[in-house]
């Protein structure tokens, strides 16, 4: 098994590091634009081997596409990060072009490659990575959803004073401040709904902090986050190698399921070999489905400024 993860900044590298400890493939490319620096922290992970006894093999590159020849699984983390104040989607401009230019070098040395997307705005990215190589649907996979519904845990753990390993919660929608949407009436703690124990007040604050869980780190740390991002990647990445069949929320191609076509947009889908395999439909009640559907005009909107690019 071969994986490759492009970009690496402090999400690419998080995602690598996590999966060489564990073990996910045998070999694991770096790669990155700027000189030196996969190679540095391919080097660096290396090191940890014999400290953290794992047998994956971490190599860099800069800029050298050849490297990732023949990976199953490629990660694409490039293209600026967010800073304090700044919104996913502004973010498009200079991203658009980096991800188009990525994609189209991946499938030229991997051309059966299944696509992890965590560039943002990462809904887009998703579109724009389909729409621009033509391959299969199930190959591409936006990433946000996994974040999301991991933050949505976190949060949830908080109030119930729980294990957050005890909690299935999920996100769906957009991976947007305003177009994430946590569902709360789902989310159950071993099997209760956690709607039993928490007041009105608690669950609306626990959707809102979730929503604005990324904006809230940037702010603290001056850039976007890496752990939780660089972790929900290679969540991702174990699923499709070990064909898990986990069901995890992820930005996928909707041809009608959920309401909405011609448009890449997070729902709960089951992640294996093939990469995203099925989408399964949660129900949404009425206040769901409408959130969804504004969720995907926003999306959609810019989804529309690829156009003018
Ligand atoms: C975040 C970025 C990775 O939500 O979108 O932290």
């Amino acid at each position: 098994m071969k994986v490759t993860v492009v970009g690496a900044g402090a999400v690419g590298a998080t995602c690598a590091d996590n999966i060489a400890r564990k073990e996910l493939c045998q070999e694991l490319v770096l790669l990155d634009i700027k000189e030196g620096i996969a190679e540095g922290k391919a080097q660096d992970m290396m090191q940890t081997a014999a400290l953290l006894g794992f047998d994956t093999r971490i190599t860099g590159s800069t800029n050298d596409y050849s490297k990732t020849a023949g990976s199953d699984v490629v990660v694409i983390t490039s293209g600026l990060p967010r800073k304090p104040g700044m919104t996913r989607e502004e973010l498009i401009g200079v991203n658009a072009g980096i991800v188009r230019g990525v994609t189209q070098n991946i499938l030229q040395n991997s051309p059966d490659a299944i696509i992890i997307v965590i560039s943002n705005p990462m809904d887009t990215m998703t579109y724009l990575a389909l729409k621009s190589t033509g391959i299969a649907k199930n190959r591409i996979i936006g990433m946000g959803g996994a974040l999301d519904s991991a933050r949505f845990k976190y949060q949830l753990s908080t109030h119930l004073g729980c294990s957050p390993a005890d909690l299935n919660a999920t996100v769906i929608g957009g991976h947007g401040d305003t177009t994430m949407i946590p569902l709360i009436r789902l989310a159950t703690w071993n099997s209760a709904p956690v709607t039993k124990y928490l007041s009105q007040n608690q669950q609306d604050q626990i959707v809102n902090d979730t929503m604005v869980g990324g904006a809230t780190l940037t702010k603290l740390i001056g850039t976007s986050a890496w752990y939780a991002p660089g972790a929900a990647g290679a969540s991702l990445v174990e699923s499709i190698v070990r064909d898990e069949k986990k069901l995890i929320s992820c930005c996928v191609a909707l041809e009608g399921e959920y309401g909405q076509s011609d448009i890449c947009l997070g729902v709960p889908v089951i992640i294996g070999k093939n990469g995203w395999e099925k989408i399964i439909d949660f129900g949404l009640n009425e206040d769901e489905q409408a959130k969804f559907n504004k969720s995907a005009d926003a999306v959609r909107n810019m989804n529309d400024v690829l156009k003018t690019l």
